[in-house]
């Protein structure tokens, strides 16, 4: 070793010894004659000292010109900095090191940016110098804390008898789910893989051969639009289970949570976790995400609203629309005229056509204090239910959404997150809402391929008693599935699959995808469930997702190590890159390249 000690390690009890440490050059400062320097690794900080009287001239001179980022070996000794000049901040910071030999190992250009907590740096810059990004302290706990989930996750499934299993990256396309990468076959002339998006189809195999218990930490790419939430390539916590149901995966998935915040972060998380139905969800929080850090339920107004003296009310009713409401309480005085106004812009950019709001004076039974757009209008009559049904008090504000299901569920959700995040800042820091989201809708009618789609992926168990219902009113029925949701992210997903080739081929059906396409596409997947393919089921952790919750993070990009940007691009490596038209021939690829 180069090296007798780490930059963090050293204490008053190691004061007299001779020992030697390696790192990078923190800072460097002249004190009358005598050179500090701040020597860092990945564990800490030590003050080392070139006094000429110890260490002689040349080596001090020679540690004048160090300069941020130099990496450098120093022997030295350690000595008490004594109470005056002890540094309670730092977990050296009892000792310093008088050097008597310094090594420079490297020299360094000048960073582009401070290597630095507190440095304000652009992303761009960030991302393009990542390797000395992440020498940042913040980085480097970030990325610690993410080893410590992933070996709290190995040994919780490894004690419940789960099997690591890999599998494949190079896969076959198959339509539905997310957009796939391409990667063309050099060996098959037209023809391509798709890079897998999840380890779906293997992991389902796996427990028809009988593995019972499968888990992977896996890459997963999907050729999707970013997103702080969302990279091209990501990690899962993926795992299955057969011979269960969705009772079972929930508690381990639930497990797994509660064994990573207590390795993690010390913190013994409640349980059991709430549930809500998909349709309570979307109906109260107006989310299949809905974050509890804040209440702000939604209620529903509709059969109030016929004959409520507002017309816009009025007019979404009898245009087969829900009127709903919620309330923020006491919230007037926080929420001014403009705020208000900005709130009713937002609303309006994800499709509302206005946002009602009433502000509720002192007295609530006096209707000059009932004021906003939609106060004026509404009968006394209707007024004193409203009052009841929102149990209005004195400084409420009131919102309204009138308009069809679908977007009063999307306005309002979208209104009471920002209300609960943002304008109000009921979120408290440090605060863990879990919440399961189950059974929803086994499909979801799209306009824009006239087709039902699958609302999870098209192998999610229907429950079995709606099985009728999958020829004559898809919709309606529900699945057997589950989303873990944590403070308003979606965290994990899963649920009990088909296990029989005949309702799988009903559910293909049902999402327009005929015996033969079926065939041809997932043909595999129906050979192998007819070879006794046991009742199953199973769920995927967004890994990045969690460790970005759990370390405070903005963005998942603050928690993987080389991360692509927004715009899908690795600004260190510089690609995507054309290649050669060599390259290009050998697979066989013409390009034809959108007019600049
Ligand atoms: P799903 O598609 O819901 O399920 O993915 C599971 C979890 O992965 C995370 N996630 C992402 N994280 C970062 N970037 C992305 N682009 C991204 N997409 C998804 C989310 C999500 O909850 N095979 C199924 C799981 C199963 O049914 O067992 C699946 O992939 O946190
Ligand atoms: P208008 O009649 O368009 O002037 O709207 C009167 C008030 O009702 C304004 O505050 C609008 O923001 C609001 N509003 C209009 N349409 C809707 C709607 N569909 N849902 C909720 N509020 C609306």
């Amino acid at each position: 070793m180069l090296r007798t000690h780490t930059c963090g390690e050293l204490r008053l009890a190691d004061v007299g010894a001779t020992v030697t440490l390696c790192g990078w050059v923190q800072n460097h400062r002249d004190h009358g004659g005598v050179i500090f320097i701040d020597l860092r690794d990945r564990y800490g900080l030590t003050q080392v000292v070139f006094d000429a009287d110890v260490c002689g001239a040349a080596a001090k001179e020679q540690a004048d010109r160090l300069r941020s980022e130099w990496v450098v070996q120093v022997e030295g000794e350690v000595r008490a900095r004594g109470e005056k000049n002890a540094n309670k901040q730092l977990a050296t910071g009892d000792i310093e090191v008088f050097a008597r030999r310094l090594t420079v190992l490297n020299p360094a250009p000048t960073p582009p940016f401070e290597i630095d907590e507190h440095a304000k740096v652009g992303e761009e810059a960030r991302l393009r110098y990542r390797f000395l990004d992440l020498r940042r302290p913040a980085m480097q706990r970030r990325l610690l804390l993410r080893h410590r989930i992933v070996q709290a996750a190995r040994r919780y499934f490894d004690a419940l008898g789960f099997v690591e299993v890999e599998t494949p990256v190079l896969c076959k396309y198959t339509p539905g789910g997310a957009r796939n990468f391409l990667v063309p076959s050099r060996l098959h002339p037209g023809q391509f893989y798709a890079l897998a998006e999840s380890p779906q189809l293997f992991k389902q195999l796996l427990m028809i051969a009988g593995y019972d218990r499968y888990v992977q930490i896996a890459k997963c790419f999907r050729d999707e639009d970013l997103r702080n939430d969302r990279q091209p390539e990501f990690t899962q916590i993926d795992l299955e289970m057969s011979f269960v149901t969705m009772d079972d995966i929930m508690e381990v998935g639930e497990g797994m949570a509660r064994a990573v915040w207590r390795e993690a972060l010390g913190v013994e998380l409640p349980a059991p976790f709430p549930r809500l139905t998909w349709q309570e969800a979307m109906d109260r929080y107006g989310s299949d995400k809905p974050d509890l850090r804040f209440a702000l339920p939604i209620v529903d107004l509709s059969d109030w609203a016929a004959g409520c003296g507002f017309s816009v009310f009025e007019k979404a009713l009898e245009a087969k629309g829900v009127v709903r409401a919620l309330n923020a309480p006491g919230a007037a005085e926080q929420l001014s005229r403009r705020t208000l106004d900005q709130l009713t812009e937002f609303a309006k950019g994800i499709g509302a056509k206005g946002l009602a709001w009433i502000k509720i004076g002192a007295d609530p039974g006096r209707a000059e204090d009932w004021q906003g757009p939609a106060a004026k209008n509404i009968t006394p009559q209707a007024r004193a239910q409203l009052a009841e049904r929102l149990q209005v008090r004195a400084g409420d504000v009131l919102f309204f959404g009138a308009d069809t299901l679908k977007t009063v569920r999307t306005v309002l959700g979208a209104v009471r997150n920002q209300l609960g995040r943002e304008l109000l800042q009921l979120a408290r820091p440090g605060e863990w809402r879990f919440l399961w989201v189950h059974s929803a809708p086994l499909c979801e009618w799209s306009e824009e391929e006239r087709a039902w789609v699958a609302n999870h992926h098209p192998f999610t168990a229907p429950y079995r008693e709606q099985l009728p219902l999958l020829a004559s009113d898809p919709g309606a029925v529900l699945s057997q599935s589950y989303d873990l949701v944590l403070n308003g992210n979606e965290i994990g997903g899963g649920s009990i699959r088909i296990h029989d080739a005949a309702t799988q081929q009903a559910v293909f059906q049902a999402l327009g995808i005929g015996p033969e396409e079926a065939q041809r596409k997932f043909g595999f997947l129906l050979h192998a469930l007819s070879y006794g393919a046991p009742p199953h089921g199973g769920m995927a952790f967004g890994l990045d997702r969690l460790v970005m919750l759990l370390s405070g993070a903005e963005s998942i990009r603050e928690v993987i190590a080389f991360p692509k940007t927004q715009r899908g691009r690795d600004e260190m490596l510089d690609c995507p890159t054309a290649v050669s038209e060599r390259q290009l021939a050998e697979l066989h690829i013409l390009t034809r390249l959108p007019p600049a």
